[in-house]
């Protein structure tokens, strides 16, 4: 930190920033005039920190004052009726934390086409009981898929990939989900850009001012050392941090595909505009950011260029900036990480960063259980989690647009006599059926032959036995990966914090091959889990007995109950028990009196399950009320009962 930028911010300072520029009237009239005063508050609340970090990280006062007056232009250009959602949502407090929440991600184009064909199928998705949709990266983007990383690689921030629409249809589609009380969320890719994004070509052109936007190096010591200092993320489709330019005789850093040029947030310019960038995006009406690979965006020679501190205080300015300019909009921030790197991303509850991260320890964990059929690691996990503040939300999921990396917690799994590399291997076999018992289907990615790693895609209702039970024709085994699949759903939805449905689980939708005969593809696996949206399959919802039917309306009781029983409350208390066999999950909730006792069975048997005490209670799913002091849970079953 610089000497300067440690001297007390004084109010001459803060006016400075804000009236110089004429930009806030003395005296509010009228509706326009008690927004500027809400603005104006907003913007004193956070100023002096927002100050104090900016000049800690960057020392240019010039900058900060040209991000507060454009933080007040975009305040002025947002929507009077987003405006009204932002004090609505200031008001209610974390609105997003709500158990009538439910989530869908989706990719545009495989779902419905375009932008304008979501817009049409909202009646799907409300019929889903869906209030959240994740659009799947839209922002343009090289055409050539194999340089697009499924849209990662953004050409130009301000404008909709134009085969699914324009911008005046995404805020037009905002407006219609506001209007039904649906919330939107999408990537905001901070990391990197696309070699393609004007930016990325001016630099390559040798324009020093682009240049200094990125990373570039031609000192093989430097870049050497980076290859030895920071770990690998992609290592088999994309070994290495940089990229040779030979027209410029130097490399640029690229951490994740050759094509994605990361973003040297060392240069305020870089900060402030991306900052821009996400109050317009915002100003179209979107509600949810997620920070896409936040925790890689500040590099620093000698480190692993992962969670550093400055990270952290970019993400506390981000949080302040979209404070004051749209206080309604949510920050959620893909961390996939380590449990002790993912926690600090919410900050403290005086200075948070993120409202809601990924819980992805808990993701990978699950399918460990299912491998393993033991819950030891994933109770620890939960109670983990459970020992938290209530006010840090995660985002639940059994499955993403991404590979599953087994990112378990190898120290305790050690202990219990698993070496990482075979158990990672075991994982491995079993999820693409190798293993004795394994129904499961799938594909390996990013395979690493060196240090025998990899990781896992498919689909969730491959991964159940969905899709070998189907090509089997096996009704039996179908019976019991249907169970399984739905016991997943009710295990996540067991769970405090905003359950995520990744588009067509709610129909069985199983792996789609064909991304290996197209070639800007077929390098990329996780397209098995990124086919197109089976429409077909949604007829056969309402066909008695079909596996959509048993899917789609078994899903649909389970989230009208966790809507609706107050024991989903995020306020609950949660809880895991200790119960003798090591295949039975149990999650206890209890609020206001009640007692709701979640069992699953992780197991391909079924089982007598005792429960802690004689009494009435309430079956959940049948609404009787019945005397229990045990009862049978079927192979992969499970059981909601409250007290
Ligand atoms: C995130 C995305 C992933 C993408 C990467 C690079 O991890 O989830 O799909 O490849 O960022 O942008």
């Amino acid at each position: 930190m610089s000497s300067k930028a440690k001297q007390p911010i004084s109010s001459a300072c803060m006016s400075n920033a804000i009236e110089c520029k004429g930009a806030l009237p003395t005296d509010g009239r009228g509706d326009a005039g008690l927004e500027t005063r809400a603005f104006q508050k907003r913007l004193e609340r956070h100023h002096d920190e927002l100050r104090w970090l900016y000049m800690e990280l960057y020392d240019n006062g010039d900058m900060f004052a040209e991000l507060v007056d454009q933080m007040k232009r975009f305040f002025d250009d947002r929507p009077d009726r987003l405006k009204a959602l932002d004090a609505a949502r200031e008001e209610a407090g974390a609105w997003y934390r709500s158990q009538k929440m439910l989530g869908m991600q989706m990719y545009i184009d495989n779902f419905a086409g375009t932008i304008a064909g979501v817009e049409a199928r909202l009646p799907y998705l409300e019929r889903c009981r869906v209030n959240y949709i994740h659009l799947m990266p839209f922002l343009d983007t090289p055409t050539d898929k194999s340089r697009s990383d499924g849209g990662y690689a953004v050409k130009d921030f301000r404008s909709v990939r134009p085969d699914l629409g324009t911008m005046d249809d995404l805020a037009h589609l905002a407006q219609v989900c506001h209007e039904r009380g649906i919330s939107l969320c999408m990537d905001f890719v901070m990391n990197h850009t696309s070699e393609e994004h004007e930016w990325a070509r001016r630099a390559r052109a040798g324009e020093g001012e682009y240049m200094s936007r990125y990373f570039f190096e031609a000192n093989q010591d430097v870049i050497d050392r980076y290859g030895r200092d920071v770990p690998q993320v992609f290592p088999t489709t994309a070994p290495g941090h940089w990229t040779y330019l030979p027209e410029l005789g130097q490399c640029v850093m690229t951490q994740f595909y050759p094509y994605q040029w990361d973003l040297n947030y060392k240069n305020p310019r870089v900060f402030n505009e991306m900052m821009y960038n996400f109050l317009y995006l915002a100003n179209q009406g979107i509600d949810i950011m997620r920070l896409d690979a936040v925790p890689y965006i500040w590099k620093q020679l000698g480190t692993n260029c992962r969670n550093l501190p400055q990270v952290h205080t970019l993400v506390r300015m981000m949080r302040m900036i979209g404070e004051v300019v749209c206080p309604g909009v949510v920050l959620l921030g893909e961390v996939v990480m380590a449990p002790v790197e993912v926690v600090p991303y919410f900050g403290t509850v005086e200075k948070p960063e993120c409202h809601m991260l990924y819980n992805v320890t808990t993701m990978a964990t699950t399918w460990h259980t299912v491998a393993t059929g033991d819950v030891r690691l994933l109770r620890l996990q939960l109670d983990a989690v459970c020992g938290l503040p209530k006010e840090y939300t995660f985002l639940n999921y059994l499955r993403c647009h991404d590979d599953i990396g087994w990112g378990l917690d190898y120290p305790v799994l050690r202990r219990w006599g698993q070496e990482e590399v075979p158990h990672k291997r075991y994982l491995n076999d079993y999820f693409q059926g190798y293993a004795p018992g394994s129904t499961s289907r799938g594909a390996l990615y990013n395979a690493d032959p060196v240090t025998g790693d990899a990781r896992f895609c498919a689909t969730t209702a491959s991964m159940c036995g969905i899709e070998a039970a189907g090509f089997e024709g096996d009704a039996e085994a179908m019976k019991v990966a249907v169970r399984k699949d739905l016991m997943l759903h009710a295990y996540m939805l067991t769970q405090s914090g905003l359950p995520i449905i990744y588009s067509g689980d709610e129909v069985g939708q199983i792996n789609d091959y064909s991304y290996r005969d197209d070639p800007e593809k077929a390098d990329d696996s996780r397209y098995i889990h990124r086919g197109a949206f089976p429409w077909g399959l949604v007829e056969e919802i309402d066909r008695e007995g079909t596996v959509q039917n048993r899917i789609f309306l078994g899903l649909l009781e389970l989230e009208r109950i966790r809507c609706d029983d107050p024991i989903f409350s995020a306020e609950a208390t949660v809880f895991t028990k200790d119960y003798s066999d090591v295949s039975i999950l149990w999650i206890v909730r209890e609020r206001a009196g009640k007692t709701l006792h979640a069992v699953f069975n992780f197991s391909d048997r079924e089982k007598t399950i005792w429960m802690p005490e004689r009494s009435e209670y309430t079956d959940l799913l049948s609404g009787e009320r019945t005397e229990l002091a045990s009862f049978e849970l079927p192979a992969w079953g499970f059981a909601w009962f409250e007290l």
